[in-house]
């Protein structure tokens, strides 16, 4: 234990001065980032090989050649606007990493149609309508992708392509030792003892043997004996006629990414990804977090495109900008744009692998969220419980512990759905074991809690404790499931059970075995109200360098850890969620929280920003880094409500239930020393604020079920930049801490202390926008000073839109399923309105085999509409619609007429309120399902 001693203590003393950069390494101190960054701008040292050009179907093959060696090169077309450059060695020494599975499949590919073909160049056409362009030039090498004949991404125009491709080491023959002070004086003294065992003088002159090239690199104490040499590549990606690019999480920074080389440069280093557990880590930083999803968003007022650097080692990437001036651009003939154009260069590299870019074309922000989900997987509809309202801390003690949380939230009416527990409810921090002393009957626990529709999350980390009769220790030494060491050994580091091992999920074979330890008779004292929290899965190893994993440990497959360390930590959800639902029998949605994430985790569950601190700073970040996590593909993501570290005063703690309430995943967790800070256990002031916020959540919960329902179709982010649904208003680009739920909500959460006023941007010059508490209408294109008190929460509705809700919350989702709903209808500016609303059973896979329900609603020249969305829809609700209100109407109608399917008609009690230019449309009593028609006259 001593090690471990010696790190949480090293934790303790980091706790009062935040994050120990020490521990973690700059460019400089990683060989292959600062090989790649040092790398000037230039003609490329790359070009095709003559007579190597081939054109196949959806396919352009060729072979390029530098100075050293050969490489073979293709760029696939693929389906709507989209894609792929492939760059690996011809003939590598060792087969180099292709990562796979961050993909949804194989992408589709599309066929193409050649444009020009000359000693100089090739240009093909593909994609939807012919729109999208690719232009590779031969010497020196680069590619262009064009849409609508403009160039928007332009790959190794700045000529840093690099690829270090494998090599035997190389003989070094070392100069002999020239003979120093130290040694002639020793040869005296020798001399003047008569040492005559000594060799002659002149032997010791004799040229050293050569040695091979020694490739081990050290940090710190780590060794990493790299047996395969250098092997990075990297590659610059130019975005002309931007000046915003976004995404590449995760990192605690800007959502509009900052430069971070050349004129201007905001940050020293480069962004950094490499998925790392950072210990009370710093905000406006590029250093790297616990996840990597290496997409970039680039955005102007014309069109937005973005990159999938599909690498799964340590990744750096650089930003900077430039004027793409009559040069490099003009001088091509395919090139149409004016030529004084700004634009965003960022650079790529990755220690190992092989060059695999996907673009994608847009041209408007939806259409990349579609073409990037279209490549690796939307996120799933979860099961509603999962997006309500989840209680975490680490720890609840033992049953009675679980037990009295649940009373508070009964006694004092605050549903919650999930209660959690962290790492002490284990036997000896062995997981899918019970502290049996503290939690005697699991099952009976968990019954209890079902008994409320309540849930259970348990903590599930990938290292494993290393003793004998742990069964899964037993099997997975016994069975070969651990990663190796560089020497074949069963890997072997600290973590919070001490000496460990970690399990190899980057094997199918090892990820079914894992999935079946969440069977109920292999997880005993289990039940189906369980569900997973997989965290440290970066991984975390308390004694490796970096606080991770040792590179030149060895996967499945002999792959090296360098080449999978990105993605390890997705594939333990993956395996996690497969368990889920193979435990029910296929029939239920799985839930898994992981920590680690890489791109395609949207497939396998939800993601947390990991361990924040409880300050304002901490808050306001979340918005940011929520925003750029959900841009590239992962929307199902939240912060730990309150802070992780340090105690929220009061404010702060109903400041940051106010927007967690307003995020993607909504979870409330602290630290092992910090005060408990439940709900219920505030002055009553203080409650019942965290209540209305955790009310505000149930109530929108269909609204948001029905944003993940979109998600699931078209990968759409449920929480938004402003940008994304105002493409074209600059005044949007650089906007992170208001943000759109949806397209129909716009929130900025307080983020300070003690305000008492709060600026909002409102978007849209002819948009109008109605504050969801007291209604007042604004028009958008302004910044608006709202007054804000502790209980206000700004948020404003989109005129034009309908938001369901359900207005009687119960203790949980569960009890909610088939109550009535209200809908909010927001008058635009022309009198009208549209939304929708997606339903299910909420919890199994029912729906994919048709029983869900979808409505679509208007709202036009004073008639509402109710019809089905989706024909192939056959679930059956019992919810009714109970109200229907409708805001920003100005004249009081003299009847409001209900018409059923079947022509019956009924006049409708309402209440016209006109200082809030408010309808409220009393008892529809119509069933969801059904087709109907409101006539206001
Ligand atoms: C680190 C996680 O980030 C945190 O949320 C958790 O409470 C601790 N590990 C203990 O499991």
């Amino acid at each position: 234990m001593h090690a471990l001693h010696l790190i949480i203590s090293a934790c303790a003393v980091a706790s009062v001065i935040g994050v120990d950069r020490n521990n973690f390494k700059t460019c400089s101190e990683s060989s292959f980032c600062k090989r790649n960054r040092d790398l000037e701008p230039k003609d490329s040292r790359f070009h095709v090989v003559p007579g190597t050009i081939n054109i196949g179907s959806g396919r352009v093959t060729f072979e390029l050649l530098n100075d050293e060696a050969s490489f073979v090169g293709e760029v696939i077309t693929l389906v709507d606007n989209t894609a792929r450059l492939m760059i690996n060695e011809k003939a590598p020494l060792h087969p180099r990493y292709v990562v796979k599975d961050s993909l949804d499949g194989e992408p589709k590919t599309a066929p193409l149609k050649l444009e020009e073909q000359t000693d100089a160049s090739v240009r093909v056409n593909f994609g939807s309508e012919g729109r999208a362009s690719a232009v590779i030039v031969f010497k020196p090498f680069r590619v262009d992708f064009l849409m609508d004949k403009e160039i928007v991404t332009s790959l190794n125009s700045r000529g840093l392509m690099n690829f270090e491709h494998y090599r035997k080491p190389a003989l070094v023959q070392h100069d002999p030792p020239a003979p120093t002070e130290a040694t002639e004086e020793h040869h005296e003294g020798e001399e003047g003892q008569e040492n005559h065992e000594q060799p002659p003088a002149e032997e010791h002159q004799a040229p050293p043997e050569p040695t091979y090239e020694d490739w081990t690199e050290t940090y710190k104490s780590h060794t990493d004996h790299r047996p395969k040499g250098p092997s990075s590549l990297g590659m610059d990606i130019s975005f002309p006629g931007v000046e915003h690019v976004y995404g590449i999480p995760e990192h605690a920074d800007s959502l509009a990414l900052k430069l971070t080389k050349g004129n201007g440069a905001h940050h020293s280093e480069p962004y950094r990804l490499y998925n790392l557990d950072v210990f009370e880590y710093e905000l406006n930083n590029p250093m790297a977090l616990y996840g990597s999803i290496p997409v970039m968003m680039a955005h102007n007022a014309q069109h937005s495109t973005s990159v999938f650097w599909n690498n799964a080692a340590e990744t750096w990437i650089d930003v900077s900008n430039s004027l793409a001036k009559s040069g490099i651009l003009s001088m091509l003939s395919y090139f149409h744009g004016s030529d004084e154009t700004p634009q965003i260069d960022t650079h790529w590299f990755s220690e190992s692998g092989i060059i695999d870019v996907f673009v994608m074309l847009g041209p408007k922000p939806h259409d990349l969220f579609r073409q990037y989900a279209a490549l690796t997987g939307p996120t799933p509809l979860p099961p509603m419980f999962s997006i309500a309202y989840h209680q975490c801390r680490w720890n609840y003690n033992d049953q009675e512990d679980v037990y009295g949380v649940n009373k508070g939230y009964e006694d004092h009416d605050i549903p919650v759905d999930v209660i959690w527990l962290d790492i002490e409810h284990t036997d000896g921090k062995k997981y899918f074991t019970w502290d049996v002393a503290k939690f005697p009957n699991s099952k009976e626990m968990l019954d209890k809690l079902w008994s409320y529709g309540r849930r259970m999350v348990t903590i599930v980390d990938p290292h494993i404790k290393r003793e004998d009769g742990y069964h899964i220790h037993s099997d997975a030494s016994s069975q070969g499931l651990y990663i190796k060491n560089h020497n074949g050994g069963d890997y072997d580091g600290w973590c919070w059970p001490g000496s460990s091992s970690w399990i190899d999920f980057t094997s199918p074979d090892i990820r079914k075995w894992w999935a079946e330890q969440l069977s109920l008779s292999r997880y005993s004292g289990s039940t189906t109200s369980l569900f997973t929290w997989n965290d440290m899965n970066e991984p975390s190893v308390f004694n490796g360098p970096e606080i991770t994993m040792h590179k030149d440990a060895k996967h499945h497959g002999d792959w090296e850890h360098r080449d999978v360390h990105n993605v390890y930590g997705m594939l333990q959800p993956q395996a996690t969620g497969e368990g889920q639902v193979a435990r029910s029998g296929g029939r239920d949605r799985p839930f898994v929280l992981s920590r680690a994430f890489f791109a395609g985790s949207q497939r396998f569950g939800a993601i947390w920003t990991g361990d924040n601190t409880a300050d304002w700073g901490h808050l306001k970040a979340s918005m940011p880094m929520l925003l750029s996590i959900g841009l590239t593909g992962l929307t199902f993501a939240g912060a730990d409500v309150g802070g992780f570290f340090k105690n929220p005063d009061s404010e702060l703690l109903i400041r940051w239930y106010q927007a967690g309430a307003h995020q993607p995943f909504f979870r409330a967790h602290a630290h092992l020393d910090t005060k408990r800070r439940e709900p219920y256990l505030h002055d009553e002031n203080v409650m019942q604020r965290i209540r209305n916020a955790i009310l505000a959540r149930y109530s929108r919960l269909p609204f948001w079920y029905t944003l993940y329902y979109h998600a699931s179709k078209t990968g759409v982010p449920t929480m938004r930049p402003l940008w994304v649904e105002f493409p074209s208003e600059e005044a949007t680009f650089s906007l992170e801490e208001e943000y759109l739920i949806g397209s129909a909500l716009l929130a900025k959460p307080v983020t300070e202390a003690g305000v008492s006023s709060w600026d909002v941007y409102l978007p849209g010059k002819d948009e109008v926008w109605y504050a969801t508490d007291d209604l007042s209408r604004y028009t958008g294109g302004q910044t608006i000073t709202l007054s804000v008190t502790l209980d206000r929460i700004p948020l404003f509705q989109r005129g034009g839109s309908i938001i369901p809700t359900k207005e009687r919350i119960r203790r949980s989702t569960v009890q909610m399923l088939n109550d009535p709903l209200t809908l909010t209808v927001a008058l635009n500016n022309q009198g009208s309105a549209k939304g929708d609303l997606y339903m299910d059973d909420e919890t199994t896979f029912d729906h994919h085999s048709g029983k869900y329900l979808l409505r679509n609603f208007e709202f036009t020249a004073g008639k509402f509409t109710s019809r089905n969305g989706d024909t192939a829809g056959s679930y059956r609700s019992e919810s009714w619609v109970q109200r229907i209100d409708v805001i920003g109407i100005t004249a009081q109608p003299a009847t409001v007429t209900l018409t059923l399917s079947n022509g019956s008609q009924r006049q409708l009690a309402f209440y016209f309120n006109a200082s809030h230019s408010r309808l409220v449309i009393r008892k529809p009593d119509v069933n969801i399902g059904e087709d109907f028609d409101i006539v206001i006259a």
